[in-house]
Parts: C-alpha cells; sequence; structure tokens
C-alpha cells in the first residue's frame, strides 16, 4: 500500500494537498448558508418536533416506506417555489446530478455542458455514456455552433448548465440558452444550487431572467446552500418525476431523506416564499463587500452574486493566505486545482446574512494586512 503514501506526498508537493478544518470559533465565510437559514429558529424548531415525534433517520428508500407526509410537503413547497408543476426529493445534489442526468440521455443521446459545470454533472455525463461535448464557459455562440452541426444527428439532446456557477459566482444566461433549446428543440437542465434562495426573490434563476417554466426545462436545486439543511430536488412535469421515481438509480436504490430534515427545509423554503426581500439584502451585502474588496492588491470577481472569488493565483500563495487568515479567526477556503483552473487558485468568500458589514469589513482590512505583507 505504499503507492498511498507517494500519492499523498506528491499532492503535498504540489500543494494540491487537503485537509479538513474544524469550523469550530472561526468566522465562517466560505459557508453556503447564504440566508443564514440552517439556524434559523422556526427551522430548527421545526426539525427538533418531528425527530421527537418520528426519531432520525427515514428508515427507508422513497419506493419502500421511506417517503412520509413530511417529504411530500417539501415537494410541494419546493414546486411552488419553482413554479413548476412536480418535484421529486433526492438525497443531495451530487445524488440529484448523477441519478437524473444519465435518466434524460443515454447510450446514443446528445448533452451539451458548460465548460464551468459543477464536478457532479461532469460525473453524470460520464455515467450517462451520452456523447458529451463541453462548450466554453458562457460562450452560447460556441453552443449554437456545436448545436447547428450535431443536432440533426441525434434524436434527444440536453443542453446542461449551472445557472449561478459555484467557484466563478458569475450566471448562466438562460435566455439564451432556453431561446436555442426552443429553436433546437433540446431539453434544458438548469443546475439551480446555488441560484435558489439567493437570485430574483429567491426562486432562483428563472425568477431572475422573468422566464415561467416551460416543458423542456429541468430545475435541480440543493436543500444544503441558502436553504440551510442538506438533500437535493428536481422539479419539472408530473410526466418527469413520474419518470425518474421509475429509472434514477440514485433515487431508487437509496434511503430517503431523514424526516426532520424535510420538516426544517420546508419551513426554510417557506420562510424563503414569505421574505421576498431577503435576497435584495443578500444582493446589498454583497456589493458592499465586493466595493471594500476591490481596492485590494487581488483580483476580486463580483458578478452581483454573494460568490465573490479572490484570486490569488498560485497555489501555495492561495494555501499560505487560508492559513493566516485562520490564525486571525477567519475561516475561507482556498480553492485549488482541479477545482479551478492550475494556477487560478482563489479564496471563495461567500456573503452571508447571518453576519453584518462589520463583519466583512474587518474582514477586508485583516485580509489588506496580510497580502500587503506578503
Ligand atoms: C452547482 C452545484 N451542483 C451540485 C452540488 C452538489 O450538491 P450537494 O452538496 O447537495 O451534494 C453543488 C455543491 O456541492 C454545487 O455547487
Amino acid at each position: 500500500m505504499d503507492w498511498i503514501e507517494r500519492y499523498l506526498t506528491e499532492l503535498n508537493d504540489r500543494n494540491l494537498y487537503r485537509e479538513r478544518v474544524l469550523r469550530k470559533d472561526l468566522i465562517d465565510l466560505c459557508s453556503n448558508d447564504y440566508l443564514g437559514l440552517r439556524n434559523h429558529p422556526q427551522v430548527v424548531e421545526e426539525a427538533r418536533k418531528v425527530l421527537e415525534e418520528e426519531g432520525l433517520g427515514s428508515g427507508a428508500s422513497q419506493l419502500v416506506s421511506g417517503w412520509t407526509e413530511h417529504h411530500r410537503e417539501l415537494e410541494e413547497v419546493l414546486a411552488r417555489l419553482k413554479g413548476t408543476p412536480s418535484c421529486v426529493l433526492f438525497g443531495s445534489g451530487y445524488l440529484a446530478n448523477i441519478g437524473t442526468i444519465p435518466a434524460l440521455a443515454g447510450e446514443g443521446d446528445l448533452i451539451l455542458s458548460d465548460q464551468l459545470n459543477h464536478a457532479s454533472i461532469i460525473d453524470a455525463c460520464r455515467l450517462s455514456r451520452a456523447k458529451t461535448i463541453v462548450y466554453r464557459h458562457r460562450d452560447y455562440d460556441h453552443l449554437k455552433d456545436i448545436l447547428r452541426k450535431e443536432r440533426e444527428n441525434y434524436t434527444k439532446v440536453l443542453i446542461v448548465t449551472d445557472s449561478l456557477f459555484s467557484m466563478d459566482g458569475d450566471v448562466a444566461d438562460l435566455a439564451t440558452i432556453i431561446e436555442l433549446s426552443e429553436e433546437f428543440e433540446t431539453m434544458v437542465y438548469i443546475d439551480d444550487a446555488h441560484a435558489t434562495g439567493t437570485l430574483g426573490k429567491g426562486k432562483g434563476s428563472l425568477e431572475h431572467f422573468g422566464i415561467t417554466f416551460r416543458e423542456n426545462i429541468i430545475i435541480m436545486g440543493t436543500l444544503s446552500k441558502a436553504i440551510g439543511a442538506y438533500g437535493a430536488f428536481i422539479c419539472g412535469t408530473e410526466k418527469l418525476t413520474e419518470y425518474l421515481i421509475n429509472t434514477a438509480r440514485s433515487l431508487i436504490f437509496t434511503t430517503s431523506l431523514p424526516p426532520p430534515v424535510c420538516a426544517g427545509a420546508r419551513r426554510a423554503v417557506e420562510l424563503i416564499l414569505e421574505n421576498p426581500g431577503w435576497c435584495d439584502e443578500l444582493r446589498d451585502l454583497s456589493e458592499h463587500t465586493a466595493k471594500i474588496l476591490k481596492v485590494l492588491p487581488a483580483e476580486v470577481i463580483y458578478s452581483g452574486t454573494p460568490i465573490i472569488p479572490i484570486v490569488i493565483g498560485e497555489e501555495s500563495k492561495a494555501l499560505s493566505l487560508e492559513v493566516n487568515l485562520r490564525s486571525k479567526g477567519y475561516l475561507v477556503k482556498a480553492i485549488r486545482y482541479p477545482t479551478v483552473e492550475k494556477g487560478r487558485a482563489r479564496l471563495r468568500l461567500t456573503v452571508s446574512l447571518r453576519y453584518s458589514r462589520k463583519t466583512y469589513e474587518d474582514f477586508a482590512e485583516v485580509l489588506e494586512g496580510i497580502l500587503s505583507g506578503m
């Protein structure tokens, strides 16, 4: 088993070694809990009540005995959030992607995938055995060129994109993608993991673009980010969810979400629906944070979203910044290859309503101090 040691040593030599850090006692400026909902008293209370009534786990998969009224109620409120006729739950965003994408496109079909899509989408495309062509990041002329050349050779074509890109914080132009999907008669799969609770008034990317749901759209979202829980869902037509219940292997062959998680998440989604102003508050806080960071000697990318990457470049420099910031009480992880391009290592700062302007102002001051001494 020496090869493991050699592999890890080599990773370390290249500054690509990864380790987990205990979050305890640190100001967490890299979580995806954009609205601070994981600690919201009403969310915690709902989960606690169901925990006491029903216990912890669901005991079985959705298709055996693991689909309860808490699962059903959560699906109903998620369909309302996304403006779709139907919704079905999955155990996580990773599972939703690797289960749904291969159910939609298989051998002999075509998938067109944005270059910066999340790793779970990349894995899903591989698992599907469909021909996958990666188009340049947010380059819809490129996407159109591929469609012009390839569309007629396939019966089923699926365009797949993150809506809010997790590592860069920029937003896919869904208006253009959906226009192309209509012109070329394709399906569109939108990974709304980071957009749910942060774009529009909280409903996500379709609301942001003022687009109403149509049948060729499949929306995936997670419960693990702004909703503050764990798990994921697919929203679409009734036929789609019926089909996934019958075909998506990562839904059929796995235990369903714990009922207390469903109850807490359901309350969190209701709170998002009841508080459409939260997204504006989050945008204001993100804009303020970006403005104070922009004066730093680093490349700060701000796309009007709460994901603000501070691109450092060299992996070793990003790592040493992470360690230095931790010693000053801030948890901001260095994101490195292969999650992002080599030589484009970054601190991925996320803005959350958990914290005030002052927190981000203090952080910027500390970061400036460290950068100027480097
Ligand atoms: C765009 C995107 N899709 C999918 C996932 C996977 O979601 P989950 O963490 O619920 O597995 C993530 C985050 O981890 C993500 O950023």
